[in-house]
C-alpha cells in the first residue's frame, strides 16, 4: 500500500492552528490498543475503523494508538488521529529496534504517547522528545503518575499529559470515580505552569459515566484501553464511553 504523507491527506478532527501545526480537538477518547491479543494485526484494523465509524456517526473526537507494527499502515487507512504508544529519545541512525520520531512523523502518525507508566523514560529522554516533537510539527501526549509528576512534566511542555494512576490500570475501578482529586489537582496544577496544555486522565475508565465524572473535573479527555479493546462488544463499549462526552 502506497504510504501517504500525513499532509497530504484532509484529516477529520485535526485543526491546523494558525502557525501552531497539528492540534486534536476536544474532549477526546484516545484508545491504546497496547499491545492485547484483541488488538493485533487485522483486529487492530477493525477497532481503528470502528473508533472512525463511531466518530463520525457521533460527531465526537476519538484518537487511537495502534500496535507499533501497524501504525503506518493505520494511519493511511483511518482518518482520525493516529499516535505512536512510544517513541524512544534516539536521532535517526544506527539503533536497531528503537523508534525515533522522524519514522513516527512519515508513518502519517499525529505524535506519540511518552513515558506510559507501561514503557518508562528518564526525563531528559522526555525532555529531548517533547523538543524535537515540535520541531516536527508532532503532538506529545505525556503520560505521568500522580500530581507532582504532571506539573514537573508540564515544565517540559508537552502537547498534553495523561495523569494515570497505575494501580488503577486494566481494573475497571475509574480514576476519576476512585481518585477524583488527581485530575482536579492535576488540571489545576499543570494549567497554571501552561494555560494551553491539554489534560487528560486513564485508567480503569469503561464507560459514559466514568467519561463525564473526568470532563466534570476538568479533564479535556481520557486515555483508556481495556474497556474497549477487551470488550464483549467494543463497539458498544465506545458508543457508551461517547456518551460522557
Ligand atoms: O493508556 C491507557 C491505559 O494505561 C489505561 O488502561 O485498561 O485501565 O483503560 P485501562
Amino acid at each position: 500500500m502506497e504510504m501517504m504523507v500525513a499532509e497530504e491527506r484532509s484529516e477529520e478532527g485535526i485543526e491546523i492552528g494558525a502557525g501552531m501545526g497539528v492540534k486534536i480537538e476536544t474532549p477526546v477518547i484516545v484508545l491504546n490498543e497496547k499491545a492485547y491479543a484483541e488488538s493485533m494485526g487485522e483486529k487492530g484494523f477493525e477497532l481503528a475503523e470502528m473508533c472512525e465509524e463511531v466518530a463520525v456517526e457521533k460527531g465526537v473526537n476519538i484518537a487511537i494508538c495502534p500496535q507499533q507494527v501497524e501504525l503506518a499502515l493505520i494511519a493511511s487507512m483511518v482518518n482520525i488521529p493516529c499516535f505512536a504508544q512510544h517513541v524512544d529519545a534516539v536521532e535517526p541512525g544506527s539503533h536497531t529496534g528503537f523508534i525515533t520520531l522522524e519514522s513516527v512523523k512519515e508513518a502519517g502518525a499525529k505524535g506519540s504517547l511518552v513515558n506510559h507508566s507501561e514503557h518508562r523514560l528518564k526525563i531528559a529522554e522526555i525532555d529531548f522528545i517533547i523538543k524535537k516533537a515540535v520541531s516536527l510539527n508532532l503532538l506529545t501526549i505525556v503520560c505521568t503518575n500522580n500530581v507532582a509528576v504532571s506539573k514537573a512534566v508540564a515544565e517540559l511542555k508537552p502537547y498534553a499529559i495523561a495523569v494515570e494512576p497505575p494501580e488503577l490500570i486494566g481494573t475497571g475501578r475509574a480514576v476519576s470515580k476512585v481518585d477524583p482529586g488527581i485530575i482536579e489537582n492535576t488540571v489545576k496544577e499543570v494549567k497554571q505552569v501552561d494555560e494551553g496544555s491539554i489534560v487528560l486522565c486513564g485508567a480503569g475508565v469503561t464507560n459514559g459515566e466514568d467519561v463525564r465524572a473526568a470532563i466534570e473535573l476538568g479533564a479535556d479527555g481520557v486515555l483508556l484501553a481495556s474497556g474497549v479493546v477487551k470488550a464483549e462488544d467494543p463497539r458498544a463499549a465506545l458508543l457508551d464511553l461517547v456518551s460522557g462526552l
